[in-house]
């Protein structure tokens, strides 16, 4: 990414942070070591489709598709409108969804009928203070739309040893601390 399409990327992401704190969570987008220990999950087989919710400004997905993710394998949901339409002129062949991911189930109904095959889901969702009700039921929801063995990839800025909320419906494969990120953090890996 060029350094001007860089600084209005995230100038965007900080607007989006002053308007939106709790929906942004996070003081500055991913860093490049954490997009890409994210990436480093994706599925080998070129035909899946990648799920990601709360793409932001795009570094993770970015990673992704630098990885070898096929641009139209992508399907992401993210809240922002501004952040959204960013997005969909900085990925056009990717499917960009403006919605709320804990509605994943119909959205994805809704904007890709036919994504039976969702064999991985990033997900970078502020997820810390949310009631463990709702991420119970978000777990569901993502447990449901995965294929056999999918996978769910999740980062948090809990460095601790505690199992993020989703970890009750899945079985857990691996973790790993970050420092190279502002805050440091732990991307944490389930399958289904
Ligand atoms: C911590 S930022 C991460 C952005 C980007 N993935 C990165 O790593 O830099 C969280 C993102 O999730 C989005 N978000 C928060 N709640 C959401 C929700 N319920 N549905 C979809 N997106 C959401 C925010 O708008 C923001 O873009």
């Amino acid at each position: 990414m060029q350094l001007l399409a860089k600084l209005s990327a995230t100038t965007l992401f900080l607007q989006e942070l002053v308007n939106c704190p709790r929906q942004v969570g996070a003081i500055l987008p991913s860093s490049k070591n954490l997009a890409t220990a994210m990436a480093r999950w994706l599925p080998t087989d070129s035909d899946a489709y990648a799920l990601e919710l709360g793409p932001g400004t795009g570094v993770v997905t970015q990673a992704l598709l630098e990885r070898g993710l096929r641009e139209d394998r992508l399907v992401a949901i993210e809240k922002s409108p501004k952040m959204a339409h960013h997005l969909r002129n900085r990925f056009p062949r990717a499917r960009i969804i403006t919605g709320d991911a804990f509605e994943l189930d119909s959205l994805l109904k809704m904007h890709l009928p036919s994504a039976h095959n969702i064999g991985v889901v990033f997900s970078s969702l502020p997820l810390l203070n949310i009631e463990p009700e709702t991420a119970d039921r978000l777990a569901r929801k993502i447990r449901a739309v995965l294929q056999s063995k999918g996978k769910l990839v999740q980062y948090s800025y809990h460095l601790g040893n505690k199992q993020p909320k989703a970890a009750a419906h899945f079985s857990y494969l691996a973790s790993d601390r970050i420092w190279l990120n502002l805050p440091p953090a732990r991307v944490s890996v389930y399958q289904k």
